[in-house]
This record gives structure tokens, C-alpha cells and sequence, in this order.
């Protein structure tokens, strides 16, 4: 297992911001060759100026089906696929509000095998794929079953996908609280959850896409769930 991810291709979805950005940056630093991919042009536009050089990006939206599986076909044979996508509007306020639940796997579970179904012809054998779940899946609050539950299952996909996709390894990073787009301006309302964490802070995208970058190295790993949340489980 070398560190050098050196003629390794990488296709992030959801790689245009946040935890995905951080993943496609440390990536490409490792000497692959990265693919950023989401569903809003200018984003995927601004993202590859960003990443610099050699970067390429595609626009997806994995809420559909015909736009996954278009994009795939033109985007060729690569090495890792790497999905963070997940849509913060529609997240419901009420847990009882069972239609508005099902955001939460719409485009982060259904989204996530979207794009494997089409992608998984083009991933190398000796690749993987690393899927996004949270915390939540290991350590409910109250009134956050539905999050809790989808995170969880994200988790089981990967489990059952190391088995159907085998040889390509499949694994997944269940985040705790990281400071990316999607959370600016409510550092104040999540500090006093991470104060009680071992490690005090919210986490920067750079530190958890190394989670990422080992799954993609980690030729004897698969099926596994790397839990990344300063110690948030435990208090
Ligand atoms: N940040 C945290 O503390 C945290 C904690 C636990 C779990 N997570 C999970 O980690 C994942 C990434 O979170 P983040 O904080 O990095 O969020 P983020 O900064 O908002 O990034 C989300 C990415 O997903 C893309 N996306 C949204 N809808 C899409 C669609 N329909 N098709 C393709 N791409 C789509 C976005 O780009 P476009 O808008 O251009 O589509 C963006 O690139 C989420 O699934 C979240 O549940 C995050």
C-alpha cells in the first residue's frame, strides 16, 4: 500500500465543495488525477479553477437517473469513485413529516446507487468506492431518527456492495461535525455539542478526506466504516 495515488484516476461526487473539495484536494496532491462532479455547473466550473491544473469536472445531478448514467458514459474508465453528494434543502423540521423524510435519501442513498449502478463498468478491479454516511447513524439525537436511519443505511449499502462488486473494495466515512459550506454561520449552535468531544472542535474537510485517501489505498479493506468525529460517539 503506497502513499502515492500516482496514475490513479478519482471521480468525486459532490466534490465541488465541503467534505468532497477537501477529498478531490488531498487526492490530487497524492498525484491523482481528479474529476469533481455535482449538480450545479458554475459550482463544478469553480471547483475545477480551484483544484488548478489538470482537474476536470462534469455536472450530475444523481437525482437522475438519465444524467448519471449519460455522464458515466462519457467519462471513461477511472480507478476510485468517491460520492459526498447530499442536498441540504427539504431536510424537514418535523420528524412526523414522513414525505419530507424522504429527503434524506434521495439524493445521498438513491443518489449514491444511482451513480454506482451506471459507474461500476468503469471502476478498475483493483479499485473502490467510498460512500458519505454521519454520525448520526451511530449516535441518534432526539428528533433525528430519519437522519439517523438514512445515515445507517448508507452504511449497509457499502456492506452489501463490497460483497456484489468484489473485487472493487466499497467502504464508507461516517463524518461527525465538519466545518464546510454547508455549515457556515452555525459554528455558534454546534459548539456546544462539539465541546463535549475528546477532541473539542469541529473538523476541517482536509483532516477527514484522509479517511477517504486511505480507503482508496487500503487494498485489504472493504465492507468497513471509518468513524470520523473527534470522539463525538463517546460523549
Ligand atoms: N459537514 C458535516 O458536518 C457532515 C456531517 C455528517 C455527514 N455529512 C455528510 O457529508 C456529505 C457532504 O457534506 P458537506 O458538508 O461537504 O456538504 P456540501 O459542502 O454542501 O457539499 C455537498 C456537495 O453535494 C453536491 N450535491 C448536492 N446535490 C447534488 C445532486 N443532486 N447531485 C450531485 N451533487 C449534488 C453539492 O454541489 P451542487 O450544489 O452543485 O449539486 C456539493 O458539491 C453530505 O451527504 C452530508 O450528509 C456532513
Amino acid at each position: 500500500m503506497g502513499d502515492s495515488l500516482q496514475g490513479q484516476r478519482v471521480v468525486v461526487i459532490g466534490g465541488t465543495s465541503g467534505i468532497g473539495f477537501g477529498v478531490a484536494s488531498a487526492a490530487k496532491e497524492a498525484g491523482a488525477s481528479v474529476v469533481v462532479a455535482s449538480s450545479r455547473k458554475e459550482k463544478v466550473e469553480a471547483a475545477v479553477a480551484r483544484l488548478g491544473p489538470g482537474a476536470q469536472g462534469a455536472v450530475i445531478d444523481t437525482g437522475s437517473e438519465d444524467d448519471v448514467a449519460s455522464a458515466f458514459a462519457e467519462l471513461g474508465a477511472f480507478d476510485h469513485l468517491v460520492y459526498t453528494a447530499g442536498n441540504w434543502d427539504g431536510r424537514p423540521t418535523d420528524m412526523w413529516d414522513l414525505e419530507a423524510g424522504q429527503w434524506i435519501f434521495r439524493i445521498r442513498f438513491w443518489g449514491a446507487l444511482r451513480a454506482i449502478k451506471h459507474a461500476r463498468q468503469s471502476i478498475s478491479s483493483s479499485g473502490s468506492i467510498t460512500l458519505t454516511s454521519g454520525v448520526a447513524a451511530h449516535k441518534p439525537r432526539p428528533g433525528n431518527t430519519v437522519t439517523s436511519a438514512g445515515a445507517a443505511a448508507i452504511e449497509n449499502l457499502a456492506r452489501g456492495l463490497a460483497v456484489d462488486l468484489a473485487p472493487i473494495r466499497v467502504n464508507c466515512v461516517s463524518p461527525g461535525y465538519i466545518l464546510t459550506e454547508a455549515l457556515e454561520g452555525l459554528e455558534d449552535a454546534i459548539r456546544p455539542m462539539t465541546a463535549r468531544q475528546p477532541v473539542a472542535r469541529m473538523g476541517e474537510p482536509g483532516e477527514i478526506a484522509q479517511a477517504y485517501l486511505y480507503f482508496m489505498r487500503g487494498t485489504y479493506t472493504t465492507g468497513t466504516v471509518a468513524i470520523v468525529d473527534g470522539g463525538q460517539v463517546l460523549r
